[in-house]
């Protein structure tokens, strides 16, 4: 069950692993990331077969958006009769359908489970606790994600897995190390940073959005800025202007031209979760414009430092000074293979 951009990102190593189990798995796409490069260029670049339904839901408030999901994943699950429902990550996508499950009493996975920023703020921070909390099986993709499952008394609920996001960006890694994958638009420079700024919480405020794209302007290299739709409509509902000497606005990249952008990138800048860890995995520093994060880990290891306040973006990033590590908190791949197994092992 996958509606959102970091989900396709997710799905696509646990349908290779469900394919190789002989596990037999449909994709259901509520339909929440709907533009094609929001949604159809992740199935092509990651080889994922169309989704078996597709719920065309679209856009809405939080409510909204939830209610007309759980109605229409309700019935095709009552239609489907899966074996489990698989849900991944924090969206309202996630949240919708492991109410949709439970209700019914359809068995319940949770994949990436166990994060905690405890942001209350975040809508993410409530669709994976109270995930979580439905789940009959919460795959955890680190120890410290383990650890606040248990904290939570869901021990006998969980496993360990390792982080799925490893296998696809490591494999993906692989496919585009002999050159930059041609990235539509991009004028090309051999020296930029990459951005993304999507969250609420950055995008939703006048105030904090222009200061966040004046700390990108002032940052001292060209900022590539692959912009989510979120930032394009706020930033016009706001009349800021994104038409900067520093900032090239590009639209939302491809899986394939994120992570080859990435790589060659002098540094990162973003308030995405997966971005954030993608940056490690890398190798490449990072700067999370936020006040915490769900993935500690990086910033323990000296890849990733947070900075809550736009104006000193500069200077935190020139403060980021990482050390070479063989440190690996996400593992080294196979986790999808760990899931899947998991789920097809697990007595629901
Ligand atoms: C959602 C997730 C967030 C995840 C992000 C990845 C929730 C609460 N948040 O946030 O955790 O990190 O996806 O991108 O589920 N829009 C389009 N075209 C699209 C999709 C969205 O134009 O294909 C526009 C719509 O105007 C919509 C807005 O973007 O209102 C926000 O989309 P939505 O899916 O509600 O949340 P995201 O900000 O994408």
């Amino acid at each position: 069950m996958v509606g959102a951009r970091p989900q396709f990102v997710k799905l696509a190593p646990i349908c290779r692993a469900m394919g190789g189990l002989n596990i037999q798995h449909q994709i259901v796409h509520t339909g929440q990331h709907y533009d094609a490069n929001m949604s159809d260029s992740f199935f092509v670049d990651l080889q994922i077969p169309a989704p078996d339904l597709h719920l065309g839901v679209g856009s809405g408030s939080h409510g909204a958006q939830t209610g007309r999901m759980i109605e229409l994943l309700e019935s095709a699950f009552v239609d489907l009769k899966p074996d489990c429902i698989l849900v991944y990550g924090d969206t309202n996508s996630t949240l919708a359908a492991a109410l949709a499950a439970v209700k019914i009493h359809l068995p319940l996975a949770h994949l990436e489970a166990g994060l905690r920023s405890r942001n209350r703020r975040m809508p993410e921070e409530h669709n994976r606790v109270l995930t979580d909390h439905a789940a009959d099986l919460c795959l955890a993709p680190t120890e410290a994600a383990l650890s606040n499952l248990r904290d939570e008394g869901l021990a006998s609920r969980s496993a360990l897995t390792g982080d799925v996001m490893t296998d696809v960006c490591l494999d993906t890694a692989e496919r585009v190390k002999d050159g930059r994958v041609s990235t539509k638009g991009i004028t090309g420079s051999s020296e930029y940073i990459l951005a993304t700024i999507h969250r609420a919480d950055n995008t939703d405020s006048r105030e904090r959005l222009s200061s966040i794209i004046e700390g990108l302007d002032g940052l001292g290299s060209l900022v590539i800025l692959p912009a989510h739709p979120r930032l394009v409509a706020k930033a016009r509902e706001f009349s800021i202007d994104l038409d900067l000497p520093n900032i090239e606005i590009v639209d939302p990249l491809s899986y394939l031209e994120l992570i080859s952008l990435a790589m060659g990138a002098r540094s990162i800048v973003t308030d995405s979760g997966g971005l954030q860890k993608e940056a490690f995995l890398l190798r490449v520093p990072c700067v999370t414009v936020r006040s915490e994060t769900e993935w500690q880990e990086t910033v323990d290891l000296g890849w990733n430092m947070l900075c809550n306040d736009p104006s000193q973006l500069s200077v935190i990033l020139n403060e980021l000074c990482p050390q070479p590590t063989s440190a690996a908190p996400y593992g080294r791949g196979g986790a999808a293979l760990n899931a899947a197994k998991t789920i097809l092992e697990w007595n629901f």
